[in-house]
């Protein structure tokens, strides 16, 4: 009878004993009669031990034709390295589940297009598997900030007959006959809807930008929180942005130590994460930026270089608030010509990890805005219905997941921060 089978994240609890571990092989070296074995089993990282006189021919003969990243079962004894705090198995018996072909990414220097042609086998990569435990860390935390202030989740829809953002974004779907329908963008609006039912309400989930952007920042298909609260102004909303982004900063910096050592993270830089941030107006910011030599002019959005130019002086994240009204979305609550909104950037050159404002919450005032930007009044109707059926004073804002775990890790492209990144030229595996 086989023993009993642990994760090698257990291994402390069984010293001594015999246990079976079920892996991967994703290294190994071998002389004479001993064989050293580095196994992954989605829990930890192990060395297992194989000593040719301990174990029976078939074992031997496994250890002898193992291959990279061939899959495993292997049952032993958990031993402790005499000084570290680092476990192994002394094999006693070795099986394949399934012995690997030649594994195509060896230990060269590969660059990204390979990589990304092969991100179902980069995946397995333990810096990969790190920043992956990280964006957990980061979902979870966010549920768990957001439920702690009373938030509830809504599911908003994928397909939609209302365009977001700016349309020139827009996935278009041909599907519903004469009514134009699209990917979602942001779940924003149908969050809207739901405060006057839930008060503070959140979504999480994909949502799509046919931008042409090809930047280390964009995404084809990302993942969006969306948050909606019932009367709340503009500096209200800010100041749970702030206190929300600190909590999950802090929250990995808890959980997920290992990992940030993994990818050589300067862990100071998220402990600095502490609300207040600063906020600067729009009109400032200009000016700063063109005292430090962008050429950027008031009207004009924040590009990237100025983004980082910016950031240069600030060690945590900075608002930017009161953008002119012209080069903002619809939906944005106006004080004069300003909207009431604010982009969060993030230091080190993350760039915009969120983007939220203050609402128009006035029936009139919304309709204009629609036909200005030239939005079907059809397809807007339902919207229109929250600003004619109890409307109230509210605020939101989104972040970008993939920015926000790229921040956490230290990690400068997002396609390495979402499983399988979709860009504007790549769509496999
Ligand atoms: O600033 P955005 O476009 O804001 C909205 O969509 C609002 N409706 C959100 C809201 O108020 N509920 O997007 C929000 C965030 C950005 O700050 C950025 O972090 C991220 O989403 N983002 C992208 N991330 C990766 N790839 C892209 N193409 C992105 N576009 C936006
Ligand atoms: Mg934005």
């Amino acid at each position: 009878m086989l023993p009993k089978m642990v994760y090698i994240k257990d291994f402390k609890d069984y010293l001594g004993q015999e246990v079976l571990v079920k892996g991967w092989v994703y290294n190994f070296r071998s002389s004479g009669k001993i064989a050293f074995l580095q196994l992954r089993d989605g829990s930890g990282y192990a060395q297992a031990v194989v000593n040719q006189p301990a174990v029976d021919a078939d074992s031997w003969k496994v250890a002898s034709d193992m291959t990279i990243e061939s899959s495993v079962e292997v049952v032993g004894a958990v031993s402790k390295h005499p000084k570290k705090e680092e476990y192994e198995l002394q094999v006693k018996q070795l099986k394949f589940v399934q012995c690997a072909e030649e594994y195509p990414i060896g230990k060269k220097e590969h660059g990204p297009d390979f990589l990304l042609e092969n991100r179902h086998l980069w995946l397995r990569a333990p810096r990969q598997a790190a920043i992956q435990r990280v964006r957990t860390t980061v979902i979870m935390a966010t549920y768990e900030f957001l439920l702690g202030e009373g938030f509830t989740k809504i599911d908003s829809p994928i397909l939609t007959p209302n365009a977001c953002e700016g349309t020139t974004e827009l996935f278009e779907i041909d599907y519903f006959g004469e009514q134009k329908a699209y990917l979602s963008q942001s779940g924003q609006l149908y969050l809207e809807a739901a405060i006057a039912s839930l008060g503070k309400v959140f979504d999480f989930g994909p949502v799509f930008r046919a931008e042409k952007s090809k930047t280390r920042r964009h995404l084809t298909e990302f993942w969006m929180m969306d948050a909606e609260m019932a009367f709340f102004d503009h500096k209200m909303s800010l100041d749970l942005q702030e206190r929300l982004v600190e909590f999950i900063a802090k929250r990995v910096v808890e959980k997920n130590k290992a990992d940030l050592i993994a990818l050589e993270r300067d862990i100071s830089k998220l402990e600095n994460i502490k609300a207040p941030f600063p906020r600067l107006s729009y009109i400032e910011t200009v000016e700063r930026l063109q005292k430090a030599g962008s050429d950027i002019k008031v009207g004009e959005d924040l590009g990237n270089d100025d983004e980082d130019l910016l950031m240069k002086d600030f060690d945590k994240p900075v608002f930017v608030e009161k953008w002119p009204a012209a080069i903002k979305a619809f939906y944005m609550k106006r004080e004069g010509d300003l909207a009431l909104c604010a982009d969060m950037i993030a230091p080190e050159g993350h760039g915009e990890i969120i983007g939220g404002s203050q609402r128009e919450d006035d029936y009139a005032e919304l309709l204009k805005r629609i036909k200005e930007h030239k939005l079907s009044t059809d397809a807007f109707a339902w919207y229109l219905d929250t600003r004619r059926y109890g409307s109230v004073p509210h605020a939101g804002f989104g972040f970008g997941l993939e920015r926000l775990v790229g921040l956490m890790c230290g990690v400068h492209h997002v396609r390495e921060t979402i499983p399988f990144p979709r860009t504007i030229n790549r769509i496999y595996p």
